[in-house]
């Protein structure tokens, strides 16, 4: 973990109300894992806003801007506005300074098994399986991309996972692009398909659930990447736990989702109480 006090290189609205940043960040890239995540904070944000947590989307090299020079490695967030942090970086551009702290949290963990690699991503929970879906095509693998979004604006990148060569499916609430409908129909069908498979997801909190019930009823392992609200996102404030498997008054099990995940293995949460009763959110966070 590093904290980079930096420069923006671009910073793009690319569907209406997600943007993407582009961020100078040496050395970088070889530390990041798939499914870790940043803290950013703009330099001309009030000094009391807290950094904000965001997953890396991906990262890269551009050639120098003189000879000399060495190469610009940078990463990327992808990032939707709900309230002011996020506002304020989408008036953010390129030269702006801002504050980064990572690769930061536990990522993804990859088995190479044959079994079909399957990536469910729900609107900007896309994020962290950008650089997944990167590390399992260099180990071999065939992955397969479920995206689902209420609308086409939330259908983000699909591209550029099908150049890396993902498979990729489709679907929206409103049918405004792929097909109608939630994405975890798309997951049950594939499944039925490849009773071998393993599933790593990131998406709303409803979603996950969703995702996990239709796993463990076909028995097939599940990583899912969770967005609790986080305020300092090295393990020192406990504002992220989660309750994990097992969990009761007499024996607590809280996970702290900043060192211990963002990414877990289905199986150490405790569902019932990461989504309400009612359906809706939250104890993790969702959007
Ligand atoms: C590990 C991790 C990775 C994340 N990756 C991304 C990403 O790649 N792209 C992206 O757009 N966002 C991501 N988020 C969520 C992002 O951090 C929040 O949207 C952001 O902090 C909101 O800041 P704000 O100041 O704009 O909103 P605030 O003013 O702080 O909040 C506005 C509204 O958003 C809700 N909110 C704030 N944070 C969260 C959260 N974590 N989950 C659910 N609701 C929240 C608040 O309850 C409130 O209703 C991630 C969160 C975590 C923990
Ligand atoms: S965000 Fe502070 S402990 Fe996780």
């Amino acid at each position: 973990m590093k904290n980079y006090e930096t420069i923006i290189l671009n910073n793009l609205e690319i569907s209406p109300g997600y943007w993407r940043m582009r961020i100078l960040a040496p050395g970088f890239a070889a530390a990041a894992a798939p499914g870790q995540f940043v803290m950013l904070r703009p330099e001309q944000a009030l000094p009391t806003m807290l950094r904000r947590p965001f997953g890396i989307f991906r990262t890269g090299c551009l050639p120098p801007e003189c000879a000399g020079l060495p190469p610009r490695e940078y990463m990327e967030i992808l990032y939707k506005i709900v309230g002011q942090g996020t506002k304020i970086m989408s008036e953010l551009h390129a030269g702006d300074r801002v504050e980064l702290l990572g690769p930061l949290g536990r990522g993804f963990a990859i088995n190479d098994t044959d079994c079909a690699k399957l990536l469910v991503g729900g609107g900007i929970g896309l994020v962290p399986l950008f650089l997944l879906a990167e590390e399992l095509i260099r180990r071999g693998h065939r992955v397969r991309l479920l995206m689902g979004g209420r609308t086409r604006d939330d259908i983000l990148a699909v591209t550029e996972f099908e150049r890396l060569g993902v498979e990729t499916y489709v679907s929206t609430d409103d049918g405004s692009l792929g097909e109608e409908g939630f994405v975890t129909r798309v997951l049950e069908r594939k499944l039925a398909k490849y009773p071998c498979a393993e599933v790593y997801a990131c998406g709303p909190m409803p979603m996950l659930a969703a995702v996990e019930a239709i796993c463990g009823e076909c028995n097939v392992p599940l990583q899912v990447s969770l967005e609790s609200h986080m305020a300092c996102g090295v393990g020192a404030c406990l504002g992220c736990v989660v309750k994990g498997t097992g969990h009761s008054d007499q024996r607590p099990n809280y996970l702290c989702t900043c060192k211990e995940g963002p990414v877990f293995s289905a199986d150490q949460l405790d569902w019932g109480r990461v989504v309400n009763p009612g359906g809706g959110c939250l104890e993790g966070g969702c959007r």
